[in-house]
């Protein structure tokens, strides 16, 4: 959530954390990738940029609008094609991809398991699954309102499809036909509440969705808010979040 468009403008942390999550595939000259909920595709322009040596990369999602916006801003780039499925059917033979990367999309996947059997499925025998998900529950804000900060983090966390799925994926993967399981954490980390920083976009993503579930006032977010501010200005603004990566073998 929240950094699913990374490259229009670039959010410089959210590229390196990409960075990290791509060295993971191990790729090779000619694999066949398959990114299952790929939303707008930056993360598969930003991989054949980093790899134009693979054959292609083919960005799944369920969502046609997500698609289309993709199809706008990469559909140039022959290296990558979208393709409209679900996550839980998807329309490929057994032993298709040589890797597979699933991020911050199992969530939404009802079950989430069933997205992870299919994945199983499409992947061929020697392949790399990586599965990699955000534990909102993981979040830290500075700041001098700790029991705001705490309402919000899990109130976030709560009323999300499945905030902390990130603990659960190694489990989930397990228990989906994924017998060798490497797992491993990204720290993403901001100094500065600022623009095109993730924390002030999953901030201002929280609060929309907050507001209008009623979990939250105005007056407690834009006091939250300033503090937040107020703590930047000083040069004193941590923020950190947690993802989890389940490097998968097959
Ligand atoms: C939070 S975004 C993550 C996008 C991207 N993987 C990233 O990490 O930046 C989740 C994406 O998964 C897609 N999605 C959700 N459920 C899906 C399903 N059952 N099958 C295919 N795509 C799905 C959504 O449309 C959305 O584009």
């Amino acid at each position: 959530m929240a950094q699913e468009s990374f490259l229009r403008p670039v959010m410089p942390d959210v590229l390196e954390q990409w960075r990290y999550y791509i060295d993971h595939l191990h790729l090779q000259p000619d694999d066949l990738v398959l990114d299952v909920g790929c939303n707008c595709g930056d993360a598969d322009q930003f991989i054949t940029s980093l790899h134009p040596e693979i054959r292609q990369i083919i960005g799944l999602d369920h969502s046609p609008v997500r698609l289309e916006r993709a199809n706008k801003r990469w559909g140039e780039n022959s290296k990558i094609q979208f393709v409209e499925g679900d996550a839980t059917q998807l329309p490929f033979s057994d032993h298709t991809f040589d890797k597979v990367l699933c991020v911050d999309t199992l969530e939404w996947v009802k079950p989430p398991e069933a997205g992870l059997r299919e994945i199983f499925r499409v992947l061929k025998p020697g392949g790399i699954a990586l599965i990699i998900h955000t534990d909102f529950d993981s979040q830290i804000f500075s700041g001098k309102m700790i029991q705001l900060t705490r309402k919000i983090v899990h109130a976030f966390s709560d009323s999300g499809a499945y905030g902390t799925i990130g603990r659960d994926l190694k489990g989930l993967c397990h228990r989906s036909g994924f017998s060798d399981v490497v797992t491993d954490v990204y720290t993403l980390t901001n100094q500065f509440f600022k623009e095109d920083h993730y924390a002030k976009k999953i901030a201002e993503m929280m609060g929309d969705w907050l507001k209008q579930k009623s979990l939250i006032t105005e007056d407690e977010w834009n006091d939250w808010i300033d503090d937040l501010e107020e703590q930047s200005r000083r040069g004193e603004f941590f923020y950190s979040v947690n993802r989890y990566l389940c490097i998968c073998s097959k």
